[in-house]
C-alpha cells in the first residue's frame, strides 16, 4: 500500500513512497554552472522503480521492478529519458494489477499452490551492460534483458549468443577496457550448484565457459578482476533451499548467517578460467568490491565494503518498507593474497566509515588504482535510520577522504567516474541526486578531484528517480 508519509518517515522514505513515473526523451533543464565541453556520452542507471503495486508493498528493496535512465550529453545539450524495462514478469504483474511471482524477498499471493516451483520474476533491476549495439538490463539470478540504447525500448531476453535459458548472468561484469573482453559468472542451481564462468567479447558473446561446484547454495553479488585473475569471495551465508522450493519461503528469507563456515575465496585464471587456488578466511559479509591488481611483489590486492555480519539484508529488506530500524555498517577494506603460499597475508580496515557503492575509472578496472570513489554516510548520520547521503573519493596513497556535501534530505546514487576525452585520469563524477526539500530529482557533475567545490552543472530531471543500485557510463554518440 502507499505509505502514510504522515507518521515519522526519514525524507528519503517518500522517493519511495509511489511508483516511479516514466519520462518519454525530454530536454533536461540545467538548474546551475554548465555542462563541460568534453562531456559526451550517456549515463545509464538502473535500479528499482516500482516498491508497491494495487496497494501491496513488495517485501525487500531487490524486488522492485527495473526502471532506466539515460541521460545524453551532446554539443547541444542534454536529454533524458526513463523507461521500466518490460520484463515478462512486468507485463503479467501490469495485467493483472497484483504481484504474481515470486521474488528475491517474497512469495507471490495464495500461499503454497501460487508459489511451489513457480520461477522467481527477473526483476532486471540491478545494473546495465554498455555495448556497441545494446544495453543489457542485468539481474543476478538470470540472464539479462535486451534494451535500445537510445529509446530504451525492451527487445527481449538477451543469451549472449550461446548461454540457454536457465543459465544466469550476474550484475557485476568486468570489462577490460584495453582488451575488450567481458568476464561474468552466473550461479545455477539444481542437482548440485554450480558457479558459471564466462569470457565474452567486447560485442557480448560469450566465447569460453567453466564451472566449479559450489558447497551449499550461497549468495555471490559481485567478483574482482585482478590482473590475470578472477577472484570470487563466498560469504557464509547459505539458502536452506526446501522452503522455497516448496514456496514455503522467499530465498532473502531462507538465508542463513553461518559464520562458521568462513569466507572461501576462488582464484581463477582470466585467460583460459580454470580454478588455480582455492582458500579460506575469516567470517565477513561484501555486495561490492572496489577493484583488484597484481602487485610488484605478486600478491593479489582487493578492495571492498566489508560487513562484519549479514544484517545488511535485513536493512535493506527494511528499506522497502520506507523506514528502517536495523544498522548494518559496512567499511572499507583492503585484502592481500599470496597466491604461492594460498594464504591471505593482511586484511587491513581503510576508513571506518559507513560506506558502499565503490567504484573505480572504467581504464583501470583490474588495475592498481589510486582514488576510490563512493556514496557514503555524512558523520553524524544514524546509520539505522538513513540512506547513504554523500558522495566521496578516497586517495589511497593519502587516506584522504573528500566529501561532496550534497545538502540536507538529498540522497545521491552510485558515483560514476566519467574521463575527460584527452586525458584519462582527469575527469568528472556523475551521480543523481533525489532532494527531498522539493520532491525531485537532478543530475549532478562533479570535477572528480574537487568534490568539496559546488558541482560544476545542475540538471533538473522531469519526475522523481529514487535511489537506485549501479549505472554505466558510454562515451561517444549512439
Ligand atoms: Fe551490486
Amino acid at each position: 500500500m502507499a505509505l502514510d508519509m504522515t507518521s515519522n518517515y526519514k525524507s528519503w522514505s517518500k522517493a519511495f513512497s509511489q511508483p516511479a513515473q516514466e519520462f518519454a526523451l525530454t530536454n533536461l533543464p540545467i538548474l546551475s554552472g554548465n555542462i563541460p565541453v568534453g562531456l559526451r556520452g550517456t549515463l545509464y542507471r538502473n535500479g528499482p522503480g516500482r516498491l508497491q503495486r494495487n496497494q501491496q508493498r513488495v517485501g525487500h528493496w531487490f524486488d522492485g521492478d527495473g526502471a532506466i535512465l539515460a541521460v545524453n550529453f551532446t554539443a547541444t545539450g542534454a536529454t533524458g529519458v526513463y523507461r521500466y524495462v518490460q520484463t515478462q514478469g512486468y507485463q503479467e504483474e501490469e495485467a493483472a494489477n497484483t504481484f504474481v511471482f515470486p521474488n528475491y524477498g517474497m512469495t507471490a499471493r495464495g500461499g503454497f499452490w501460487n508459489n511451489w516451483l513457480k520461477p522467481v520474476k527477473n526483476a532486471a533491476n540491478t545494473s546495465v551492460l554498455a555495448l556497441p549495439d545494446r544495453l543489457l538490463a542485468l539481474w543476478e539470478g538470470g540472464l539479462p534483458y535486451n534494451v535500445d540504447l537510445q529509446t530504451l525500448a525492451t527487445r527481449g531476453i538477451d543469451n549472449l549468443a550461446s548461454l540457454s535459458k536457465n543459465q544466469a548472468f550476474s550484475a557485476h561484469p568486468k570489462v577490460d577496457r584495453q582488451t575488450g573482453e567481458i568476464f561474468n559468472f552466473g550461479v545455477s542451481v539444481g542437482s548440485k550448484t554450480t558457479l558459471n564462468l564466462y569470457s565474452c567479447s567486447a560485442e557480448g558473446k560469450v566465447k569460453q565457459q567453466n564451472c566449479v561446484e559450489l558447497k551449499g547454495l550461497p549468495l555471490i553479488h559481485d567478483f574482482v578482476l585482478a590482473g590475470e585473475y578472477l577472484v570470487f569471495f563466498i560469504p557464509p551465508v547459505r539458502v536452506k533451499i526446501l522452503p522455497v522450493l516448496l514456496g514455503l519461503k522467499s530465498f532473502s528469507e531462507a538465508m542463513v548467517w553461518q559464520p562458521k563456515l568462513g569466507t572461501e575465496i576462488l582464484i581463477f585464471d582470466r585467460h583460459n578460467l580454470d580454478l588455480v587456488a582455492r582458500l579460506e578466511g575469516e567470517a565477513w559479509y561484501q555486495w561490492h568490491f572496489t577493484n583488484g591488481f597484481v602487485d610488484d611483489n605478486g600478491l593479489i590486492i582487493i578492495e571492498l565494503v566489508r560487513y562484519s555480519d549479514f544484517q545488511t539484508n535485513q536493512y535493506l529488506k527494511e528499506v522497502a518498507t520506507g523506514k528502517t530500524n536495523t544498522a548494518a555498517k559496512g567499511t572499507l577494506w583492503e585484502i592481500k593474497i599470496d597466491l604461492k603460499t594460498k594464504q591471505i597475508v593482511a586484511s587491513t580496515q581503510l576508513l571506518d566509515r559507513g560506506c558502499e557503492f565503490p567504484v573505480v575509472p572504467q581504464h583501470l578496472v583490474g588495475k592498481s588504482w589510486d582514488k576510490t570513489y563512493l556514496s557514503i554516510y555524512q558523520e553524524g548520520t544514524d546509520l539505522s535510520q538513513e540512506l547513504l547521503n554523500a558522495i566521496a573519493c578516497y586517495d589511497r596513497k593519502t587516506g584522504r577522504l573528500s566529501i561532496a556535501d550534497l545538502g540536507t534530505n538529498c540522497y545521491p546514487s552510485e558515483p560514476i567516474y566519467v574521463p575527460q576525452p584527452d586525458n584519462l585520469n582527469q575527469g568528472w563524477l556523475i551521480t543523481v541526486v533525489y532532494d527531498d526539500n522539493d520532491h525531485r530529482s537532478e543530475v549532478r557533475i562533479y570535477e572528480s578531484d574537487r568534490l568539496e567545490s559546488e558541482p560544476v552543472c545542475r540538471l533538473g530531471l522531469p519526475s522523481v528517480v529514487p535511489p537506485s543500485f549501479h549505472g554505466t557510463w558510454k562515451s561517444g554518440t549512439f
